[in-house]
């Protein structure tokens, strides 16, 4: 049995009560399902700002009903502390992941990013520590590695950030550092790398590469490669990512007041992403003739990241269980009944 596996039976048998926020984005309602599928009772906090009433539905039908009853829902604004408050009452451990994602949205709009993940990101963390809660662990981002050119990449080693997003979550790991070294309060940054999976928002102008070209190739529409298409990127599937939450919520003393990467550590080019979700569609039945369109690269935008996750591997036990492939082959039947 898996490190991963014994955590689950251990949780099954002994439930707990957290609070994820940012419940009714991609990620956070991942962890929602799978939480409640674990009987764990859950609070979950959201403003709607990119998250959707329609991911809650999704989750509550995978559920049975006793398991959907430990869920609790506060429609609520991280920038409010008093919101964060409440949403700490009565909470063992916080997964936060509230936040305004996407480089292009934080360079038309830096002002409301920076309001949101870094003044929300503060409430929360004041709240949180007042609160007495056992583990805090928060949604960071591959993005703090900036302009540093080494690959794979190591957490000690950051360059600068190149947009106002990777100000925030750089500022998001300076505060939690600080908030150990000033109150004692010790959380746990997780560095995303690219997620994927069920639930990520397919439509409007932020959205990410997977599912914005999954739904184009399935509506026969044009598909655009930003750049010459050799940009590439450590495509990490949902549930190696809720595995990380889970792992770290629980993971012990040690481990804490540190930033570990989530990734695979494999390295995917926009080119071979375009091939790999074209053949896993044709495999169910669903063709594209057309060619992509290349583009101009995007500003603010990091050339190649793939990440080394030894550091999770060591101090968390994690182990990525699925590879790109197999999470666009995992996530192919969602895709093909949502994104018709
Ligand atoms: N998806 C990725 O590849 C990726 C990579 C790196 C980091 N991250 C981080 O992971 C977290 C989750 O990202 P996601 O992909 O699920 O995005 P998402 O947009 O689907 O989810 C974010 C959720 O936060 C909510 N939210 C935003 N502002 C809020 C506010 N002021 N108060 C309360 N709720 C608010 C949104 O409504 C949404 O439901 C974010 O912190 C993001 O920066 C994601």
């Amino acid at each position: 049995m898996t490190h991963y596996e014994e955590l689950q039976n251990k949780l099954n048998s002994a439930p707990k009560t957290w609070l994820i926020t940012g419940v009714a984005g991609f990620i956070g309602s991942n962890l929602l399902e799978q939480l409640l599928k674990l009987n764990q009772t859950v609070v979950g906090l959201d403003n709607f700002a990119t998250g959707h009433p329609h991911n809650l539905e999704e989750v509550k039908a995978q559920i049975s009903h006793a398991q959907w009853q430990r869920f609790s829902f506060i429609e609520g604004d991280i920038r409010n502390l008093k919101d964060c408050q409440q949403a700490c009452e009565g909470v063992n451990y916080i997964l936060h992941q509230a936040a305004l994602g996407s480089v292009p949205r934080s360079i038309n709009d830096p002002i409301t990013t920076d309001g949101t993940n870094i003044g929300g990101f503060l409430n929360m963390l004041v709240a949180a520590r007042d609160a007495g809660v056992a583990s805090f662990t928060y949604a960071a981002s591959s993005s703090t590695y900036g302009d540093h050119p080494a690959l794979p990449k190591v957490e000690e080693n950051i360059g600068k950030p190149l947009s106002p997003y990777a100000v925030t979550k750089y500022v998001n790991e300076l505060y939690a550092d600080v908030f150990a070294k000033t109150y004692g309060f010790n959380t746990i940054g997780l560095r995303y790398f690219n997620v994927f999976g069920k639930r990520q928002d397919p439509n409007g102008a932020y959205a990410a590469v997977i599912p914005k070209w999954t739904a184009s190739l399935i509506q026969g529409e044009e598909v655009f490669i930003n750049g010459d298409g050799t940009t590439s990127r450590d495509f990490c599937f949902i549930e190696n990512a809720v595995q990380a939450n889970l792992l770290a919520a629980t993971a012990d003393d040690a481990a804490r007041n540190q930033v570990y990467n989530v990734a695979v550590g494999d390295r995917t080019s926009l080119n071979e992403l375009f091939d790999t979700i074209s053949e896993h569609l044709n495999r169910n039945g669903v063709s594209y003739s057309k060619q992509p369109v290349y583009r101009d690269f995007r500003p603010g935008d990091v050339k190649h990241s793939q990440a080394d996750v030894s550091k999770a591997k060591e101090l968390l036990r994690y182990e990525p269980e699925f590879n790109i492939s197999e999470g666009i082959e995992k996530a192919m039947p969602w895709y093909i009944e949502f994104l018709s």
